[in-house]
């Protein structure tokens, strides 16, 4: 496997390569982003994976300065993964200016972990544009590109994205890893102790409630959303959101919706009695 560091060794590394895969991430990886490594190799004869812990999608009250940064065991699991290329590029390498223009992203962003992370889909819609476009520089086609569904509503902001730019990249899903209680794998899982880490299941659990009464004909959706959250709440957790959506439009679901989408973000205090904020979603489909 190489290591890359600057986009121009990248573009004459990639010149000309039959297709491509592309896996961004911002490192300190686990199972779920090997898991997308694997996805990748699927589908085309050469894997680009890039770590980057991305500045722009950091609101100044988050933890880009504690952020864990892990390169060299990281570059293990991906070379042992099968990965042919990780970029690694320093902060100057993707910003060597103010980025004064970024990507606007659809109304959508705003909702959701929008709510809270305010300009943090902006600053992923930037980054993700600016890797594409040092990645699939010099490529034939057709390239792909793979993100977890942990991460929804940056999966939708990302194809939205392809598609209102017609950037020539297919964007491939990778399901959530998790771990044996059900806790989605996530980078920030690693701030808890293991009793937090147990407790942190039940983010989880309680989508899986919602799931579970909706498959069995409960349709008051507002009612569903409320109960859970003062579950979570009652359980210790500060929840920022619990929503049942379209998985199509990603918009607040009607009883009429058949492909359903339950996310959830919530604060769990943490081993640095700070609070460490995790996200995660379940889909289902209703059949009647
Ligand atoms: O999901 C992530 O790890 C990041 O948001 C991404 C897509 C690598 C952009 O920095």
């Amino acid at each position: 496997m190489q290591i890359i560091q600057t986009a121009s060794e990248l573009r004459n590394a990639l010149k000309r390569q039959d297709n491509i895969a592309f896996v961004p991430t911002m490192g300190n990886l686990h199972a779920g982003h090997i898991h997308l490594v694997k996805l990748a190799k699927q589908h085309a004869s050469c894997v680009v994976a890039s770590i980057f812990v991305n500045p722009l999608q950091f609101s100044p009250s988050e933890d880009l300065a504690n952020y864990p940064r892990t390169l060299e065991a990281d570059c293990e699991k991906l070379a042992a993964a099968g990965c042919d290329i990780v970029f690694t590029p320093s902060v100057a390498e993707i910003y060597p200016h103010e980025q004064t223009m970024t990507i606007d992203p659809p109304s959508i962003a705003n909702v959701l972990c929008g709510t809270t992370r305010l300009s943090h889909f902006a600053g992923v819609a930037t980054v993700v544009m600016k890797l594409f476009n040092i990645v699939f520089y010099n490529t034939v086609q057709p390239n792909v590109a793979v993100f977890g569904k942990k991460d929804f509503q940056q999966l939708f902001i990302i194809k939205e994205m392809v598609r209102q730019f017609n950037l020539p990249i297919e964007i491939i899903a990778g399901e959530t890893v998790r771990d044996a209680n059900g806790l989605a794998l996530s980078s920030r899982n690693g701030y808890l102790t293991d009793v937090q880490r147990a407790a942190a299941s039940q983010l989880n659990s309680v989508l899986q409630g919602i799931v579970n009464q909706i498959k069995n004909g409960y349709k008051d959706f507002v009612q569903l959303e409320l109960q859970a959250a003062a579950q979570l709440t009652s359980q210790g957790w500060e929840v920022d959101y619990i929503s049942i959506r379209s998985s199509t439009t990603l918009q607040p679901a009607s009883a009429l919706d058949k492909n359903l989408i339950v996310l959830g973000a919530a604060k769990i205090t943490n081993k640095t009695s700070g609070k460490t904020r995790l996200i995660d979603n379940i889909e289902l489909c209703i059949t009647d």
